[in-house]
């Protein structure tokens, strides 16, 4: 009988609750016993933290630019929480898709409760210490998780899930790799949602060139009224060091590390899954689809 995989986090961090540092991953595989395909899967997970962790540094900046604030927009247009709702934000960096939550449900006067999961939670720290110096509290627990496995939450469990830019950079799910990883984590989020649950994510498109974002950028990375106002002189050493992850992810996607489907075939694996009633926008200088989809009730 075959050996059932453990997820990457199983295999190495056990009951860590904090973030993961490469050196520490790399100590371990010494300590432990390891077979050789394992080690193989731990060291290409490494590479990965490493690129999210330095991604980290700088990603915030991109709420700066025009191209994300319509990805934003196409996102708070598909968010529709209700009251007492519990929502989870996948791969939250530094909490955009939280905040878009939580001002939803603001507005419609309706209290929520948001989880907000990722492997690096160091930019979802810092907007939090950042929002409570203005005086702002966001409803939000983060948990240090990732999706290259089961999510530890029982099934039907949320009523909605936003996921951006985060589901089709899956790797490896308890060594799965490719589309097969990628069909995991959703039916994961298909699972841990509750009948009459939605899902919003957003995933490039399959032939993403990410070119497009950068130049539409070039205005706000050069918005001169900015530089003075803010004292922000960053924003164009920022833009370019975006630019180079953004370049990379669309190398990995090309190489088949990350996976970057047509909608044909993403509706057919949706619907496979059980999804129901797709709703799909292109934005974010037309080079990512932004989706909603449902659990039946
Ligand atoms: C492109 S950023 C998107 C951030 C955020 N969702 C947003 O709306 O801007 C991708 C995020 O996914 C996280 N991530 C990458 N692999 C992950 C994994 N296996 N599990 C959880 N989060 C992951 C990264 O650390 C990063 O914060």
């Amino acid at each position: 009988m075959a050996v059932k995989e453990k997820g990457l986090y199983n295999l190495i961090h056990k009951d860590k609750k904090n973030d993961l540092n490469p050196e520490e991953i790399l100590s371990n595989i010494k300590a432990e016993r390891f077979s050789t395909k394992q080690i193989e899967r731990i060291i290409a997970w490494v590479k990965e933290l490493e690129f999210w962790e330095d991604y980290g540094e700088v990603y915030k900046n991109l709420e700066k630019a025009k191209p994300y604030s319509n990805l934003s927009n196409v996102i708070r247009g598909f968010i529709n929480p209700g009251l007492n709702d519990t929502w989870l934000d996948v791969g939250c960096g530094p909490l955009r898709i939280t905040e878009i939550i939580c001002e939803k449900a603001q507005e419609k006067a309706c209290l929520v409760e948001v989880h907000a999961i990722d492997i690096v939670l160091k930019p979802a720290e810092e907007k939090l210490a950042e929002l409570k110096k203005g005086g702002k509290h966001l409803p939000v627990i983060l948990e240090h998780l990732s999706i290259t496995e089961p999510l530890p939450y029982l099934n039907n469990t949320f009523n909605g899930i936003g996921a951006n830019l985060v589901l089709p950079y899956v790797t490896d799910f308890l060594g799965n790799k490719g589309e097969k990883a990628l069909e995991m984590v959703l039916r994961d989020m298909f699972r841990i949602l509750k009948p009459g649950g939605e899902l919003i994510w957003s995933t490039p498109k399959s032939n993403v060139n990410f070119n497009w974002v950068f130049l539409a950028s070039l205005p706000d990375m050069f918005n001169l009224y900015r530089y003075i106002v803010d004292r922000d002189f960053s924003r164009l050493l920022q833009g370019t060091r975006i630019l180079k992850h953004a370049i990379a992810i669309q190398e990995k996607g090309k190489n088949g590390l990350y996976t970057f489907l047509t909608v044909e075939k993403l509706e057919k694996l949706l619907s496979k899954i059980g999804f129901v009633d797709p709703k799909w926008k292109k934005t974010f200088s037309q080079q990512v689809w932004v989706n909603r989809v449902q659990k039946p009730l």
